[in-house]
């Protein structure tokens, strides 16, 4: 493991400049983004040029000390070009969780009473590093403690894409699948397509297909028939916001997936580091879900397939209820149930 956040990553800061794979071309082209501009991050976070939870927070941190970088050299002036990016950066996507802790972390380096320009720059650097190498550490402990519910020869369904891309360098969900095969598992993925972005067979099939995991990539409502068949020992995806009794956000069809297991016998798993929980929202009524593009709908692969007034509902995220989870593998162990008891674990 590298402790240092570098070209050839996905996400990276060199030279006062924010690079990052560009998701939304992906798997057709590799194009890296430059960003200068707090609000240059704040729309590649709104058009999800950067997108699953981990990887958001990320950018945020970096968006923050753009605004930062950018300021006149005076303390007051550094303080508020940062807030002002935060503030700018916290109403790009509500849902996932791991953006506030990562903004929460930048104001906090603000109120430390640092009061040189220079020290006060180095300090958010520092903290926005900091921020990079903790989501690289989480998950890496994350994808060793899964390994305990991860049998050799398993067959595994997954939902949208928790991979590298998502987070940096391992990811969650599809982190523990890929340190099952890096063990020598022989593990198979059945990879949901995820409409309407399809976050499942542009990026996770990309995710896995790079490392060597044998997948099969599914239309999103043909995760019933192959439960069904007997084809799949368990689920595990990513989370966007786990609330403090353990009620899950990830992305819309979650919820579904982790119905048809139940129906099914089959034990639903969340993957999620520290950074994912919040504590301080009590369960699924609190959790902001964000609504997207009507456009995302009536579209697939930038073509009209739906008449171009379709009235459409496009809630980018659902909530799994608690009682559908059979644990939550994170950083410090997997969780079982009662959630509100073992989630106190990140207090
Ligand atoms: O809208 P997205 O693509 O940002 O949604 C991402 C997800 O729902 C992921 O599953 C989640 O962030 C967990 S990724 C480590």
């Amino acid at each position: 493991l590298k402790l240092t956040v570098e070209p050839g990553d996905s996400i990276y800061f060199k030279d006062g400049r924010l690079f990052m794979l560009d998701q939304t071309l992906l798997p057709a082209r590799t194009v890296v983004l430059e960003l200068e501009t707090p609000a240059q991050t704040e729309q590649a976070i709104r058009r999800l040029a950067v997108r699953g939870a981990p990887a958001i927070g990320i950018a945020g941190a970096y968006g923050a000390l753009l605004g930062a970088m950018n300021a006149e050299p005076d303390v007051d002036s550094i303080m508020l070009a940062t807030r002002e990016a935060i503030a700018l950066l916290a109403a790009s996507r509500p849902t996932a969780r791991n953006l506030f802790w990562a903004l929460e972390v930048m104001e906090a380096v603000l109120r430390s009473g640092i009061e040189a320009p220079d020290a006060l720059i180095k300090a958010l650097r520092d903290a926005a590093d900091r921020i990079a190498l903790e989501v690289i550490e989480t998950d890496k402990a994350l994808a060793d403690a899964g390994q305990e519910v991860i049998p050799d020869g398993c067959s595994v369904l997954t939902h949208c894409n928790s991979g590298a891309l998502a987070a940096l360098r391992y990811g969650t969900a599809v982190g523990v699948f890929v340190e099952a095969h890096r063990r020598g598992k022989h593990i198979h993925v059945f990879v949901d397509e995820t409409r309407p972005l399809l976050q499942g067979s542009r990026l996770t099939a990309w995710d896995l297909g790079r490392v060597g995991i044998p997948y099969t990539l599914i239309p999103d409502n043909t995760a019933a028939m192959v439960m069904k068949q007997g084809k799949v020992d368990l689920v595990m995806t990513g989370a966007d916001r786990i609330a403090a009794n353990g009620d899950s956000a990830n992305k819309i069809g979650t919820y579904g997936v982790a119905v048809l297991a139940r129906a099914h016998g089959i034990p639903f798993y969340i993957a999620a580091p520290g950074s994912t929980v919040d504590l301080q929202c009590p369960a699924e009524p609190d959790i902001v879900i964000e609504e997207r593009y009507p456009d995302e709908v009536r579209t697939c692969g930038g073509t009209m397939t739906a008449p171009s007034d379709a009235p459409v509902y496009n809630p980018a995220f659902d909530v799994t209820p608690a009682g559908y989870i059979a644990g939550i593998v994170t950083d410090r162990g997997i969780l079982r149930p009662p959630y509100s008891e073992s989630l106190k674990v990140f207090s």
